[in-house]
């Protein structure tokens, strides 16, 4: 059998060590083979001229919310699997709050078989924590680790008592991954706030408070069990503090563009389309966020995509539901931070991927070395393009950051070397494929 080789011609690659290299990148088959500032391949299957654009790792993207199954109203793994290739993101962590819940083997096995039949990217699934299903959280497999939902949730994927959260941390070493809001604190808040409408509100029910003591609670039992922690999208200058102090090595935390960009202003310009949980902060935590990224103490960016219609967004608040989507826009809004002198591009790289696949123990992903997997973005950092509504491709139809003027758009993105989106056009035939986690290493 003759592999099929494609070659990118010109790029400006970026290296794992940080630099960036003029040349071409080789890849037969799934894999990265040759960099070098010049191939010359006997016949290559496809040349990609690269001139201009810039080459970097495929994002991979740990916390998105697909839909599939049972809301698919809202997004499904087609549709979100084609706003990720546009993006630029080639490999996603999906969320247990589907219907039903991803909380047993079965239901992830089945959410596999839908990804490996509609899926254009990489995959890999969390199983949900509830109080009932614990056997499940140590045996299912794959899976990047346990979602426990600590605030911000109802029915059974809510896990808010230690005395439930306890056993959770207690048995199995696998990753727990937190969505850290104390419930109790946020129900009584509801109460006192109850007669306003207005969703800037959302912001002072669900305050800083109540992010930092689920925080602080996560972080305490991690601490007595040793137990590997991932502190899901934190956004508040409190618990960026309490981890600079006091920050254990298994310990790992993650920010979302949202939390750095946006900020509680938001509400009187988009309303309920800035409403997530948790909620938007004030410009004061996006600056002790984005120095506490800067400086390792939150080690990357996921997107939280959560995805719900305008005509869900449209009801009045609390009626509105929380979430926005992210996946097709999130390395162009942190790229274009990056030329705005907020960091540097090797940074929005490692945060990007580098350091996600190292956390989940992701192998031959995340850095352009030759035996790595090609997936691969190119990117345009010399022109700027809005954010367009009619343009996007999740199946919400809408943007936080509609307007904004962003370069580093993806000119192609590269999925175990086929190329799944090509300036503009989507390859709908690519598929991805499963991550593998494996069961040794993390329980
Ligand atoms: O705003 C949010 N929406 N945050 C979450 O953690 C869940 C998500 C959703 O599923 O809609």
């Amino acid at each position: 059998m003759t592999s099929s080789t494609l070659l990118i011609r010109g790029a400006s690659v970026i290296l794992p060590n940080g630099e960036s290299m003029l040349g071409d990148v080789l890849i037969s088959d799934r894999q990265i083979v040759e960099i070098a500032p010049e191939i010359h391949p006997e016949s290559p299957t496809r040349v990609i001229d690269a001139t201009g654009l810039t080459l970097l790792p495929g994002v991979i993207d740990p916390q998105v919310h697909f839909r599939e199954p049972g809301l698919e109203h809202k997004e499904d793994l087609f549709t979100a699997s084609c706003a990720c290739a546009k993006g630029g993101v080639t490999s996603f962590l999906e969320m247990p709050n589907t219907r039903p819940l991803t909380t047993t083997q079965a239901a992830l096995n089945d959410k596999l078989q839908r990804a490996a039949s509609k899926c254009l990217v990489n995959y890999g699934f969390f199983i949900g924590a509830t109080a009932e299903h614990l056997p499940d959280l140590l045996t299912a497999h794959p899976t990047p680790g346990i979602k426990v939902f600590m605030g911000s949730m109802h029915g059974q994927l809510l896990v808010d008592e230690e005395t439930t959260l306890e056993p959770i941390f207690a048995q199995g070493k696998r990753l727990i991954a937190v969505h850290a809001e104390d419930q109790a604190r946020i129900n009584q808040r509801r109460q006192e706030f109850a007669n306003i409408h207005d969703p800037a509100i959302h912001s002072q029910i669900q305050d800083n408070q109540a992010a930092l003591q689920a925080t602080q609670l996560a972080l305490k039992l991690s601490k007595k069990y040793q137990r590997r922690l991932h502190i899901l999208h934190m956004s508040t200058a409190e618990e960026a503090e309490l981890l600079r102090q006091d920050k254990p090595s298994w310990v790992t935390a993650e920010v979302t563009p949202q939390h750095l960009l946006l900020n509680t202003d938001a509400y009187a310009e988009i309303g309920t389309l800035a409403q997530m949980n948790p909620p938007l902060r004030s410009p004061h935590d996006n600056q002790v966020l984005w120095q506490a990224l800067r400086d390792g103490v939150i080690d990357f960016i996921a997107t939280d995509h959560a995805p719900h219609t305008l005509e869900e967004k449209a009801q009045t608040y609390p009626n509105s539901p929380s979430g926005m989507p992210g996946v097709e826009t999130s390395l162009a809004v942190m790229l274009t931070a990056a030329m705005a002198g907020k960091c540097t591009v090797p940074q929005v790289v490692n945060w990007m991927s580098t350091a996600v696949a190292k956390a989940y123990g992701i192998v031959n992903k995340g850095a352009i070395a030759p035996g790595y997997d090609a997936d691969l973005v190119l990117v345009d950092l010399n022109t700027y393009r809005p954010v367009n509504r009619a343009e996007l491709l999740t199946k919400c139809g809408w943007s936080p950051f509609e307007g904004w003027s962003l370069t580093g758009w993806a000119e192609y993105t590269i999925v175990g070397g086929k190329i799944v989106y090509e300036k503009g056009k989507l390859h709908t035939d690519v598929r991805g494929e499963a991550l593998d986690f494996p069961l040794s290493s993390s329980n």
